[in-house]
């Protein structure tokens, strides 16, 4: 009994100091990223939400993450419109982009859900969405400054847009 005890306290100690020096064997470590995926990997992660609608508007005009940072990037299309009329995706821009430049081109990408293939202007984006649609996408933040995000579906970016800071 004693020294089942002594074996646990053991375990929990090791556990604890796993959390703080992430070294031990492949296989310690693998069991930590499943046991702690809730607390110590989200530390430095996070994830944000924009809903895009109906009325052509997204509800979030400004992001603030650290350079580095995971970031999950959740797009909800909370509208009810097919998304060849009212299609929404969610594009972070590097900064210095000429957004209307950048717009007219997207508007040729049609085949491509507007997502044009000749540019260097993107950092990320996600799939176009309809109504009732949903996605995600996960990346490193760059690095700090300001970025500006858009809907680059035909005529949105000037309604949905926002700043994108990386501190
Ligand atoms: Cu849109």
């Amino acid at each position: 009994m004693l020294s089942a005890l002594f074996i646990m306290s053991c375990k929990s100690d090791k556990k604890e100091e796993k959390d703080t020096e992430p070294a031990a064997t492949e296989e310690t470590v693998e069991t930590k990223t499943e046991n702690t995926a809730t607390t110590n990997e989200n530390a430095d992660a996070v994830t944000l939400e924009i809903e895009g609608d109906d009325q052509m508007k997204f509800n979030k005009s400004e992001f603030k993450v650290k350079a580095g940072q995971k970031v999950t990037l959740v797009l909800k299309h909370v509208g009810e419109m097919d998304k060849s009329v009212m299609g929404h995706n969610w594009v972070l821009l590097k900064p210095g982009t000429d957004i209307p430049a950048f717009a007219e081109k997207a508007i040729a990408a049609k085949d491509n859900d507007y997502i044009p293939a000749d540019t260097d202007a993107i950092v990320v984006h996600t799939k176009l969405l309809g109504g009732g649609e949903e996605t995600s996408i996960t990346f490193d933040a760059p690095a700090a400054g300001t970025y500006d995000f858009i809907c680059s579906f035909p005529g949105h970016y000037s309604m949905m847009n926002g700043k994108f800071i990386v501190e």
